[in-house]
């Protein structure tokens, strides 16, 4: 199957009130775990690396460049709708990078720029991105972080539609990220609550879909509210490598002595293998909570 537009994916999830998964990967077990998900969920998915957590040097040493034609070579071979993401580059440089690598979508993140020059920089991005027929997500307002089970929220800020408006009229940008309550890196005892209203007055406002990021930290019932509210693509991190630690121990426990059968046979009683098994399941989860199970053969 060729590489799925993120336009294609997102206008369907928005006609059809459902969202799409990006479930942030970082290696190839996790990136085909994904794919094994939306296979198994008949759903269509977002596929990716990149991120705010991760070592930007690494990614542009080689990260961006092996990682997206792994990603890109996993999505053509995928049997359900497949968009490649490079996600959360820390410069309009580094998403430039990702131009040309296999990512059909690109995101750059903002933090620390005044307004005008991120609009500046994200129109810039989308101008030199659509040329290459690349997607831009572009992001407005930064969410609230959990680092070591504290609360930083300081920057966090509400959307506000009128500006956000003005923000999508200027860049040109395809989708947009939005701070509606969301946290990143949730990994349990502390439970966000999402302003469903405000969503709802973005959606009807705005003419591209609706982002969520910080999934991991969302309870199903209020993920579905949002979709609901209009979120069009929902950003799973966090979440996905605490499932795939616990996999592994798990799976280190059970495993025989011999190294070979361990790490990297991809024979049952592998504990590389339970781990990813353990991912799969777990997106598919949330491909079911986001009510994106069943519609691949929408697009
Ligand atoms: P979490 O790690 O909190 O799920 O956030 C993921 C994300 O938004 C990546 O862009």
């Amino acid at each position: 199957m060729t590489i799925a537009a993120l336009s294609d994916l997102l206008t369907d999830a928005r006609e059809h009130r459902y969202a799409v998964g990006y479930f942030e990967a970082w290696d190839v077990y996790s990136l085909e775990a994904v794919v094994a998900a939306a296979e198994a969920e008949q759903s269509p998915v977002i596929i990716g690396i990149g991120g705010l957590t991760a070592n930007h040097a690494w990614l542009r040493e080689q990260g961006i460049a092996v990682y997206g034609a792994v990603a890109a070579m996993l999505a053509e071979r995928a049997k359900t709708p497949t968009a490649v993401m490079y996600n959360e580059a820390d410069s309009l440089d580094e998403a430039r990078s990702a131009l040309g690598c296999g990512f059909n979508t690109v995101m750059m993140v903002g933090q620390g720029m005044t307004m005008e020059r991120l609009i500046e920089t994200t129109a810039a991005l989308v101008a030199e991105a659509h040329a290459a027929r690349v997607a831009v997500e572009g992001e407005f307002d930064e969410l609230g972080e959990m680092r070591d089970g504290v609360l930083h929220d300081e920057e966090a800020r509400l959307t506000d539609v009128d500006a956000a408006v003005e923000f999508v009229r200027r860049t040109n940008v395809d989708c947009l990220a939005v701070s509606v309550g969301s946290v990143h890196f949730v990994t349990g005892g502390y439970t966000p609550t999402l302003h469903t209203s405000r969503i709802r007055e973005l959606a009807d406002a705005l003419t591209v879909p609706l982002v969520l990021h910080g999934g991991s930290g969302v309870p199903p019932e209020q993920l579905q509210a949002a979709v609901q509210a209009g979120i069009s693509k929902v950003n799973v991190g966090t979440r996905l490598k605490q499932v795939f630690g616990e996999g592994l121990a798990l799976g280190l426990q059970r495993a025989s002595a011999d190294p070979n059968l361990t790490y990297g046979s991809r024979l049952p009683g592998d504990a590389m293998t339970a781990a990813a098994l353990a991912l799969t399941q777990e997106i598919r989860r949330y491909m079911q909570t986001l009510g994106s199970s069943g519609k691949a053969a929408n697009k």
